[in-house]
């Protein structure tokens, strides 16, 4: 039995040793199915040789992908992908799941710590673009408030949040057709934590959690930490697919659902609003909470707004979180969820058992900037700007990356979703081949609940100028073409 060929890029100048590497990059490509159970790996000296690194250093790390069950050895006939790794595992058919996904995840995650080298165009963040950050006018808001309200500004806040922020939120949410009064406000650390809470609130360890797949990694870390098992429905250019929701409801009882309707991340689709109806009213039928996520709601550059699900919502099924983070100012951490007091009061308490109250002077800052008008001429700006890098992006993309490649084109948001020709190389091979070449990128994969994804990518664009945008994507087509150059020898070898 001959060998296969590993697709394996070192980097010497990190500080992570190679043979940690070494070990990342097998788990990466057996998490991401490009090595499947019962292929033999390359003997040591043949990898040592092919790496240019020593022997002992693929010993070791042989050895720890063995002992952590990711190897087998037969003596005499080599080393191979473990076929039991997750079948001896004396665990439930869930946990199992939750935990093959959180394993391929983290590998597929480490490897993304290669993007923080200095000099990397880096698409892979989930930042706005931060040179637009209001900063100045933070630092008048701070010293306004202090001035003000002194000491008050730094004690404890009232769980629920700062009133006056509150009512500024609901007067916010009321424009854009959300009927609801400043008691059903609660002020969070941002969207993060208003998710978090409502996994809390409303779900038990071992229940599951809806959500479209792919679907925004961080939902994917709270379900984890929580020990909530979450499953993915397809989705559709128009978001998650109600037939498909239709039918996992009819077998099984989801305890929340989770959607992001504006500018959905990864993918940048927008639901329309007859599925917006269609999932407000499905929701009802079923009697499952529906929590919708909008933190890129306000960062639409063409086309219509649309109401968000809570403005549709007639029995108080949907829950709306939002933040002050990707608007205006990550780093300050305010957020907001509006629920019905069905909800409500147990959201408090978990909110006040989790942090006690989001921080004071925080919240007077950001009202003072809401009084102020700078929210709105931050979106303005956000929005022309974002417009202009979108439109380099989508030139770019079609100059310079490969003929069967796909796109979304967003109407907003600040991602572009992009599918490479699936009889090439991967999205993690690219990645790797990409970080030699000082450009990077989110893995597509890493949204997925389970498989899928395998030549995706989420580029930020929002982040970098037309300039940065068109050299790294021309970069990505550079990475691409390299590695496809010899992924045909490969595919050809008769090795293989
Ligand atoms: C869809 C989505 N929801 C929530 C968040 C978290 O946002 P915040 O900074 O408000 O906690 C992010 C951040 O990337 C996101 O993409």
């Amino acid at each position: 039995m001959q060998s296969t060929v590993l697709n394996i890029s070192l980097n010497r100048d990190s500080e992570e040793p190679i043979y940690r590497q070494l070990i990342r990059q097998v788990q990466t490509l057996i998490d991401s199915g490009m090595l499947s159970a019962g292929t033999r790996l390359p003997a040591s000296r043949d990898l040592a040789k092919q790496l240019g690194i020593s022997r002992i250093s693929v010993v070791n790390a042989y050895a720890e992908l063995r002992s952590n069950g990711y190897l087998s050895a037969h003596a005499g006939r080599g080393t191979f992908v473990s076929r039991e790794k997750a079948s001896n595992n004396p665990i439930t058919a869930p946990q199992r799941a939750i935990q093959q996904q959180t394993n391929s995840t983290q590998s597929i995650r480490d490897m993304m710590r290669l993007a923080r080298k200095p000099g990397v165009i880096n698409f892979s963040h989930g930042s706005p673009p931060k040179e637009f950050f209001p900063v100045r006018h933070m630092q008048d808001a701070i010293n306004s408030v202090i001035d003000r309200d002194g000491a008050d500004a730094l004690s404890y806040e009232v769980p629920e949040g700062y009133l006056p922020l509150r009512v500024a939120v609901r007067d916010y949410v009321r424009a854009i057709g959300i009927q609801c009064r400043f008691e059903d406000v609660l002020i969070t650390g941002g969207a993060q934590q208003a998710i978090d809470l409502v996994l809390q609130a409303l779900m038990s360890e071992g229940e599951t959690l809806l959500t479209a797949d792919p679907t925004y990694l961080g939902i994917m870390d709270i379900a984890h930490a929580r020990r909530v098992h979450i499953q993915g429905i397809p989705i559709d250019e128009d978001g998650i697919r109600i037939d498909a929701l239709e039918n996992y409801l009819h077998d099984h009882h989801p305890r929340l659902i989770y959607v992001m309707p504006s500018f959905q991340n990864p993918t940048g689709h927008v639901m329309p609003i007859h599925r917006r109806r269609q999932l407000v009213r499905l929701a009802e039928r079923h009697q499952i909470p529906v929590l919708e996520d909008e933190v890129y709601r306000e960062f639409r550059f063409d086309g219509e707004h649309l109401p968000p699900l809570k403005a549709l919502d007639e029995s108080g099924m949907v829950i709306h979180a939002n933040a002050f983070t990707k608007m205006l100012l990550p780093g300050m951490r305010i957020g907001y969820l509006i629920a019905d007091g069905q909800h409500y009061d147990r959201l408090v308490r978990v909110k006040q058992a989790a942090d006690i109250s989001t921080s004071g002077l925080n919240q007077r800052t950001i009202h003072t900037l809401l009084e102020r008008g700078v929210l709105a001429k931050q979106l303005e700006r956000n929005r022309l700007e974002l417009r202009r890098r979108r439109d380099a992006a989508l030139q770019a993309a079609a100059e310079f990356f490969p003929e069967g490649t796909s796109w979304f084109s967003p109407e907003g948001g600040l991602y572009l979703w992009v599918d490479l020709p699936h009889d090439g190389p991967s999205a993690p091979e690219v990645f790797i081949n990409g970080i030699q070449m000082d450009v990077a990128f989110a893995i597509g994969s890493m949204f997925y609940t389970s498989d899928g994804g395998t030549h995706a990518m989420r580029l930020n664009y929002g982040i970098h100028s037309p300039n940065d945008i068109r050299e790294g994507f021309r970069r990505i087509g550079d990475a691409w073409r390299d590695l496809s150059m010899n992924y045909d020898n490969v595919q050809k070898s008769p090795m293989l």
